[in-house]
């Protein structure tokens, strides 16, 4: 059993529903540039080319163990399927030249009313804040489509800039969990978690 979200209120059998459905439905967030779409089998290749650089994928646990177009074939999948059962999601932004410039992936408690984000930008993308004003776009759509009551976040403990990025845009640090690689390795990480009143709250005073 996964230990997150650490914020545990259970949902009325209709509020769940309701969370599955807004997510078998959800297709992309529509960002002013870049929009970000669904990942699909045929975007495996240009994902793993994304994936490959270490400053992508050394600061995320969750990613397949080793990495090869084969087995970030398999992720997609895997997000397709949980996809179907309104439990996870992952989207791609694209630069004009087809590669990827970024990724969203999204698992879903509908039990808990609670969504994870995680994320990277292409490194060229990177210090910009551009991954702050997305993660800011991104918690909107989480609360507003897919219908959330609270979004969680984790971060390496020594990963400053997502700290940065998740302690500025109000999230409350929860305490330290220990994530799980694929590879049966495990991390330490810092929770963040916002609730749709102190999150909505937050957006009216700023
Ligand atoms: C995490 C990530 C999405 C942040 O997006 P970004 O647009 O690059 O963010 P920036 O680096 O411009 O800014 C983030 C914050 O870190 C601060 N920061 C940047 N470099 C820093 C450094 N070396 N030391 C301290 N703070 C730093 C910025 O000032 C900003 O803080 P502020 O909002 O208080 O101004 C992006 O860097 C990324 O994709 N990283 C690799 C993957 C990753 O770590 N994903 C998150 C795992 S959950």
């Amino acid at each position: 059993m996964s230990a997150l979200p650490l914020t545990r209120i259970a949902l009325s059998d209709e509020r769940q529903a309701e969370i599955r459905d807004a997510v078998r439905k959800a297709t992309g967030i529509a960002f002013d540039e870049a929009p970000s779409r669904l990942a699909v089998a045929e975007d495996a290749d240009a994902f793993f080319r994304f994936l490959s650089d270490p400053a992508i994928h050394g600061p995320i646990y969750n990613l397949p163990v080793p990495l090869s177009p084969a087995t970030v074939g398999d992720f997609i999948q895997r997000k397709l399927d949980e996809r179907a059962r309104g439990e996870g999601l992952l989207f791609l932004r694209f630069d004009e030249d087809g590669d990827v410039i970024g990724y969203s992936e999204f698992d879903i408690w509908p039990q808990w009313g609670a969504g994870d984000l995680g994320g990277a930008l292409r490194p060229d993308q990177q210090g910009k804040r551009a991954g702050v004003s997305g993660a800011k776009r991104t918690f909107d759509w989480m609360f507003e489509a897919l219908r959330l009551e609270l979004i969680v976040a984790t971060g390496a403990l020594d990963n400053v800039r997502t700290a940065r990025m998740l302690d500025g845009l109000g999230l409350e640090r929860k305490g330290e969990i220990t994530s799980h690689r694929p590879d049966g390795s495990t991390r330490a990480s810092q929770v963040w978690e916002v609730s749709r009143a102190a999150w909505f709250d937050a957006g009216e005073q700023s």
